[in-house]
């Protein structure tokens, strides 16, 4: 392992970021969570026991291993704070929580807001998650945000107070319910109570780590098509899922990373609206939906899918540096009797091999797919890649050749044992 090694979704979200992440994180010291908030969700399954998480690094499932809150995460205290309990009355210890003094809250009328835009948006819907973060992120830059110290500084009760009038005025607008400012503030005094023992300065925490030769795993959240800059705008998150993200949303800089792992299936999948180009609106679609039981941790949403596009994986490779890969669901793709894989699009009659998040682009290019044989069979006991059978061999060697980065990971079934690691 390098000094800091990273997670990253190479498209949509919904990879299976968690596996990988529980394999690396066994072998941290530290999992850093840097971006997004509760919109992410991924289960992990230990001895026969599934931990869902939305906001604390995965990571915090291993013993020793410190979990993180970096600074660029957006932070619902109630979701942390049922998420600490759900971890504590199923025996885990979370002493080794520590969240970011400067990571924004969310508040409810945070959540309010993402329902109110979106419902606005009518037809242009992002088909977001609702959980408030587009909202939330807005009043960070927009420097009216409220900040995990504020919730100790006397200013605390100004600060709600202030965004409750101004968020009010909208919600009278729209002859929505208002907020009283007195109990979200009473309710938010109750929250800082109960998180104060895990709150501190954590990049001077991350540096100190490093200089003690501690190694980090950071866990990506999203992916890297959802990024509010290199995503399909406007249909992307409001954060940078990508390598840019994990850096400002934690204070490591670029000098400390190593591995960037860009995680991937062996077909793709998506959630919300947007373009999408080798989705699938028919019956194989369906039927890999099925197989890979691609329904959202989050929001139990059915996911869009549709074969692997390797046009946008060089794209993601481009973006984040990623130095390997990591490709799950070898099994599920096999079951199919053909497999297909773009390898270009066609975009006005020419085309192209370039990637472009261009949502006129996207929306009317047509993918150029090479055939594989599927059919692999069982999978599910092979830990070395030499065994797979041909036809998978064939499939994971030309996306291989394709992009020129190695798969190290394959994952050939659900559980963690179900993986071979290069
Ligand atoms: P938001 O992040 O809730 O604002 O949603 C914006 C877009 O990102 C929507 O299309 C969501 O479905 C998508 N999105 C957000 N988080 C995730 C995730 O963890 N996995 C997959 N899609 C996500």
């Amino acid at each position: 392992m390098s000094k800091v090694d990273v997670v990253l979704g190479s498209f949509y979200g919904d990879e299976g970021k968690g596996k990988i992440i529980d394999y690396l994180g066994g072998r941290a010291d530290v999992a850093l969570r840097a971006t997004g908030g509760n919109n992410a969700g991924h289960s992990i399954e230990v001895d026969g026991e599934k931990f869902v998480f939305h906001l604390i690094p995965s990571g915090i499932l291993n013993k020793g291993t410190l979990a993180i809150i970096g600074n660029g995460v957006v932070i619902d205290p109630k979701v942390l704070i049922e998420e600490i309990n759900t971890l504590k009355n199923k025996g885990k210890d979370v002493s080794n929580l520590r969240i970011s003094t400067k990571a924004h809250l969310i508040f409810p009328y945070h959540i309010d807001m993402d329902k109110l835009l979106e419902e606005n948006r009518g037809d242009g819907k992002i088909g977001t998650t609702a959980r408030g973060i587009g909202p939330c992120y807005c009043d960070k830059y927009e420097r009216c945000g409220i900040r995990v110290e504020d919730l100790y500084s006397d200013k605390f009760g100004d600060l709600v107070r202030r965004n409750v009038d101004d968020k009010n005025k909208i919600f009278a607008l729209y002859n929505k319910p208002l907020y009283d400012a007195d109990l979200i503030i009473k309710e938010y005094q109750e929250y800082a109570n109960l998180l104060k023992e895990y709150v501190c300065d954590t990049v001077n925490l991350i540096h100190k780590l490093l200089q003690e030769d501690k190694k980090i795993i950071c866990e990506g959240a999203q992916a890297t098509l959802l990024d509010i800059d290199h995503g399909s705008y406007p249909y992307v998150t409001s954060s940078n899922p990508t390598i840019g993200g994990i850096i400002s949303g934690s204070g490591l800089n670029t000098k400390d990373i190593g591995e960037v792992y860009g995680v991937m299936k062996a077909y793709s999948s998506r959630v919300g609206e947007g373009p999408y180009v080798t989705e699938l609106t028919n019956q194989v679609g369906d039927k890999i939906r099925e197989l890979g039981h691609e329904y959202g941790a989050t929001t139990k949403r059915p996911r869009r899918c549709g074969y692997l596009d390797l046009v946008a994986l060089r794209y993601a490779i481009l973006v984040n540096g990623i130095t390997a890969l990591c490709l799950n669901h070898l099994d599920t793709i096999g079951k199919l009797d053909t497999i297909k894989l773009c390898i270009a699009y066609e975009y006005q009659g020419t085309k192209t091999e370039e990637f472009t998040t261009n949502e006129k682009i996207l929306r009317e290019s047509k993918p150029i797919y090479e055939e594989f044989k599927g059919n692999f069979g069982d999978l599910s006991q092979i830990r070395n890649r030499k065994d797979l059978p041909k036809n998978a061999l064939k499939y994971i060697e030309r996306i291989e050749e394709y992009v020129q980065i190695p798969i190290k990971f394959i994952g050939v079934g659900a559980s963690r044992e179900e993986m071979i690691i290069e």
